[in-house]
């Protein structure tokens, strides 16, 4: 266990090996920047890909070291953003479903480390395969797009599929310190946190949709499917669903997916809620662990109470050298 953590450590560079997930318009480069203040690891959510807005947010990490995530089918589209990620010089850029063969050469030419986020054994085998210097194994329970496998069977399944020289990060249902101890118990060598951190003052989400993570008192309260994706016009390619809070829409849609493909009236009301934040209508996007989140807060002593706690469980036998 000792030696994973701190070879993760070392590879990004970090105090604790704490990554922030990718959120698409979520994950700012303010949040990035505070979380890699805090010891961990900071990355962008560069998602569909806007590259202004990509621009802007670099600006705002006002040079922090740290990384930035795409969605890899996406990315693909427009692969100048890999330029300008370049020009920004990330010390990671983090893929995420889909194909990025063809991106990780050139990240890794640059001198930039791959990070590949997968949802399954085989699809890490290949990411691996293919040059990843980091594998994300990404639990069904997480916040947002994803496959089925939830995260304590799949992490160790993709920690023996890709053996030791390639750290594995946990990622999907992780907001405390209990969470971490798991995972590294379960043998990652880090965690990421995307649900959690989106509950933080720097995130750039609405205070609602933060309001309602942090109202929200069971997994149970969460669907994952591609309802919200329908109503927005923005379908995946298979296999991917994602998790988001339950609200009015959900509950009124829920099995009638078809329909609302059709269904014009629906998807433009649903768009106007996004524009006005109504979150019964427009989904959050969020995993089971909002149950597990009771406050808005700053991002560094969200750091600070999961490493204390994680600690506390394990002796402080990984944050401090034991003296014999
Ligand atoms: C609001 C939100 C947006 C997300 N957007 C992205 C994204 O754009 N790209 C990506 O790779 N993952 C995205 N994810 C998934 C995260 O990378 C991560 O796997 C997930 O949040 C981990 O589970 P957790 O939410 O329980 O921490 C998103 C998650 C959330 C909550």
């Amino acid at each position: 266990m000792f030696e994973r953590y701190e070879q993760l450590k070392k590879i990004l560079g970090v105090d604790y090996p704490i990554l922030l997930a990718p959120m698409d318009l979520v994950a700012g480069g303010r949040l990035a920047a505070a979380v890699t203040d805090a010891g961990g690891f900071g990355i962008i959510g560069g998602g569909y890909g806007d590259e202004t807005w990509l621009r802007e947010q670099f600006a705002a990490a006002h040079g922090a070291r740290i990384g930035v995530g795409f969605i890899t089918w996406s990315l693909s589209r427009q692969p100048h953003l890999i330029d300008v990620c370049i020009e920004h010089s990330p010390a990671a850029i983090m893929f995420s479903f889909g194909d990025a063969s063809k991106h990780i050469e050139r990240v890794k030419k640059a001198g930039i480390l791959a990070i590949c986020q997968v949802q399954t054994a085989a699809m890490a085998r290949e990411a691996v395969s293919q040059g990843a210097d980091i594998i994300v194994a990404q639990g069904a329970e997480g916040g947002g797009h994803g496959v089925a496998c939830g995260t304590i069977s799949l992490v160790p399944t993709v920690v023996d599929a890709v053996g030791e020289k390639v750290p594995v990060v946990a990622a999907g249902g992780i907001a405390d310190g209990r969470g971490f101890a798991a995972s590294l118990a379960l043998g990652a060598s880090g965690i990421v946190l995307g649900t959690r951190m989106y509950a933080s003052e720097e995130a750039i989400g609405h205070d609602d949709a933060k309001r309602r993570i942090v109202e929200c008192t069971g997994g149970e309260q969460t669907i994952r499917g591609i309802l919200f994706d329908i109503a927005r016009d923005n379908v995946w390619p298979a296999p991917y669903t994602g998790r988001v809070l339950r609200n009015e829409f959900s509950e009124k849609w829920l099995g009638r997916d078809l329909e609302l493909f059709q269904h014009r009236a629906e998807k433009t009301r649903y768009s106007s809620a996004r524009e006005n934040h109504d979150y019964e209508t427009a989904a959050v996007i969020a995993g089971e662990s909002a149950a597990l989140i009771h406050e808005v807060s700053p991002a560094k002593l969200i750091v600070e109470n999961i490493v204390r706690e994680m600690d506390a469980i394990l002796g402080y036998s990984l944050t401090r050298k034991i003296v014999r």
